[in-house]
């Protein structure tokens, strides 16, 4: 006979799965400096025989020189965009792209202030505010993301880093603005080890993050934008992490790079599967 406990369970995950299956989510994928010219073509001929629902969207984030090539491969179904951009429009910034040159590459996303950004390239809240506004005046949406390190999260100073990011990060973005906008809360010691943060913890952060994008934006446009969770998702966790409350997607990094995966976590959430 089978026991009480393994049929509930089994009726808890159908009933999650259809929950799942129900909620819209933007499943995005950094693939940062990673994938060469044929990955990148095997992974888009592979993404583009995918049956994708109406509700759902994905969003890839190639290294920039692949752009090119997403623009004569991506079906309309496969969203796109770059992994950083330059504010200013024109001139002497070696090593930059502009948001119009994304833009003219069918770019129509692009990720903002990500924490390798923000520590690698010392890049300041000033400047992505003004990435941000960028994006915004050239069509693009932008999906800043946000989160705290290790020691902010030990020391309970996490709320004063996210606020920060936020309130520097959108400074004297307008409310329609705001409109445009995704936000990604990652962790940055969760980014890369393995290690994601805990439900709970998601789901207090991320109702934070909902506080605070209210307090900018007032309660029309701040309870509609998305918050993506980013930070070791991946086919195991990934549906646990969807039924946190205030979670509309995820950023996927390492998970991402392969194909097969993501149309794994893509399935968690599509109802055609
Ligand atoms: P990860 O990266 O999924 O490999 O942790 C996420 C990110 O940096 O966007």
């Amino acid at each position: 006979m089978m026991d009480q406990s393994y049929i509930t369970d089994l009726v808890k995950k159908s009933v999650f799965n259809t929950i799942l299956k129900k909620k819209p989510f933007i499943i995005a994928a950094n693939w940062k400096m990673n994938m060469t010219v044929s990955q990148t073509e095997h992974y888009l001929d592979c993404l583009s025989r995918y049956p994708f629902s109406e509700r759902n969207s994905v969003i890839l984030f190639p290294p920039s020189p692949y752009l090119y090539l997403f623009l004569q491969k991506a079906n309309r179904n496969i969203h796109y965009g770059s992994q950083n951009l330059y504010f200013e429009e024109s001139g002497a910034f070696t090593g930059e792209i502009s948001a119009d040159m994304a833009k003219n590459l069918g770019s129509t996303f692009s990720i903002v202030g990500h924490s390798e950004r923000r520590d690698i390239f010392k890049e300041s809240d000033e400047m992505i505010c003004k990435k941000v506004k960028v994006c915004i005046r050239s069509g693009i949406r932008p999906v800043l993301c946000i989160g705290e390190c290790l020691h902010d999260r030990k020391i309970e100073k996490y709320t004063n880093v996210l606020m920060q990011q936020l309130m520097k990060g959108l400074c004297g973005v307008t409310e329609s603005e705001a409109a445009n906008l995704i936000i990604a809360y990652e962790p940055v010691w969760a980014i890369g080890t393995g290690e994601s943060a805990t439900l709970e913890q998601i789901e207090e952060t991320h109702s934070f993050i909902r506080k605070i994008l209210i307090s900018i934006a007032g309660t029309d446009v701040g309870k509609n934008i998305p918050i993506l969770y980013g930070g070791s998702v991946n086919p195991d966790n990934v549906g646990q992490i969807g039924l946190c409350k205030e979670v509309s997607g995820f950023l996927i990094g390492g998970a991402s790079l392969d194909v097969e995966k993501l149309i794994r976590m893509m399935d968690i959430f599509n109802e055609k599967r």
